[in-house]
């Protein structure tokens, strides 16, 4: 039931892990919160939701097809099988690079020597997806999170990824967003610029999923 009702949307979530040995790792910083609430919002509307999530802080929400992933390798995979989809949601903090050729075991430590690590890029899923030459979702958000000139650099963003909206935010540290319950948006679509008032993340998704629902329904 709601206006979303026969509609599936795939959100991506949470950070990646990608491993340098099998006990340690390099990841972004991401609790998961804002990915969740979206996916929780969506979900009340009526939509059918594929929740793609990395190792996050936050328990995932209810009433998901929930794929839990740990590898940006692993993600774009997990998002791949669960296409085709209406709309898709790219909330997670995806690790640029993964190390090029992890350990099967414990790198020791030695003294009077340091590990080197070699780095790869991993896949942009967000563009992969945004530029699909056929079965594209209809509507491709993705998120920017930056430290200045957020409009600019989100615009730009926009353009170069090929999604339709980027939900922008500042995460300075002195905003407190990352890893806290409030955001401050700023929404960049073919439309231009919409600056969301600061409000909790959980208005923010349902505010984010009624915009969706309105441009999957027209
Ligand atoms: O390029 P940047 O990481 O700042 O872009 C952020 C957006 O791209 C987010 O929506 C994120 O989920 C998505 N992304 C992705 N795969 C990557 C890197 C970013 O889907 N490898």
């Amino acid at each position: 039931d709601g206006p979303l009702a026969g509609k599936h949307i795939l959100v991506t979530s949470g950070p990646t892990h990608e491993p340098i040995d099998p006990v340690r790792y390099i990841a972004n910083r991401s609790s998961g919160a804002q990915g969740t609430s979206i996916a929780r919002a969506l979900v009340a509307l009526g939509a059918h939701v594929t929740f793609v999530t990395g190792p996050a802080d936050v328990a995932p929400p209810d009433g998901v097809t929930l794929v839990q992933v740990e590898t940006a390798q692993q993600m774009l995979q997990a998002v791949e099988t669960a296409l085709p989809a209406d709309a898709a949601i790219f909330a997670a903090a995806v690790a640029d690079w993964r190390v090029a050729s992890a350990s099967g075991s414990k790198i020791k430590k030695r003294k009077g020597t340091l590990p080197t690590l070699e780095f790869a890029e991993n896949p942009d899923i967000l563009a992969r997806v945004a530029q699909m030459p056929s079965g594209r979702p209809r509507l491709v958000v993705g998120f920017a999170a930056e430290t200045d000139d957020v409009v600019a650099h989100a615009t730009a963003k926009r353009q170069r990824k090929g999604c339709d909206w980027i939900v922008a935010n500042d995460v300075s540290p002195a905003t407190g967003i990352m890893g806290g319950s409030e955001n401050a948006v700023v929404l960049i679509s073919d439309a231009g610029v919409e600056e969301w008032p600061r409000m909790s993340k959980a208005d923010v998704a349902m505010r984010l999923a009624d915009k969706i629902a309105t441009a999957l329904t027209v």
